[in-house]
């Protein structure tokens, strides 16, 4: 990790971990830019991220995505909430460890699911979202723990604890 690196963190993170409250706040805290890639993708495709699955499939999605994210990288001081699946490209991965400290802010399964109660994310649709997602955060958590330098555990924690956590880690 390069000194430039320092002023770029990336937030990643399975869906209800946080990712985008947290940021919205360390950013404050550190007077940094928020950018969030979910956010960036649904203005300027002026579409919601369910009607972008629906209509033009997770694969356009996830390119989208992969773009929204490079030129993310580029900018300083800033904090940046990745969506939870970011980690599905290799490229993404790559670009993430080489140019930002990637922060895993990482969440139980029975804490997604309280969380995202009621959410229309896409991927949480399944007739059964609870198996669904169990797999998906098998086969994920050991993609964001390679992907990260630091790993938060969220669980059971308010918002406040866990950004003031990760105010003091980047700071250290
Ligand atoms: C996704 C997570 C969502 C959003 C999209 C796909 C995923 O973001 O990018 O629905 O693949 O886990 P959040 O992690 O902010 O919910």
């Amino acid at each position: 990790m390069n000194s430039r690196t320092k002023n770029r963190i990336a937030l990643i993170g399975f869906m209800g971990s946080g990712k985008s409250t947290i940021g919205k706040q360390l950013a404050t805290l550190m007077d940094y830019k928020f950018i969030d890639i979910d956010e960036r993708i649904t203005k300027s495709e002026c579409i919601n991220i369910p009607d972008i699955f629906r209509i033009a499939g997770e694969s356009y999605f996830r390119q989208l995505e992969s773009t929204h994210l490079k030129h993310a990288v580029q900018e300083d001081h800033c904090i940046i909430s990745c969506g939870g699946g970011i980690i599905e490209s290799e490229e993404n991965i790559k670009l993430l460890k080489e140019t930002s400290q990637v922060v895993w802010l990482r969440c139980g399964l029975q804490t997604m699911l309280i969380r995202c109660k009621g959410s229309d994310r896409p991927l949480l649709q399944e007739e059964n979202p609870y198996d669904w997602a169990r797999q998906l955060l098998e086969i994920r958590e050991g993609k964001y723990a390679t992907t990260s330098h630091y790993r938060i555990d969220t669980d059971s924690k308010s918002i406040t604890e866990i950004s003031n956590e990760l105010y003091k880690l980047i700071l250290g």
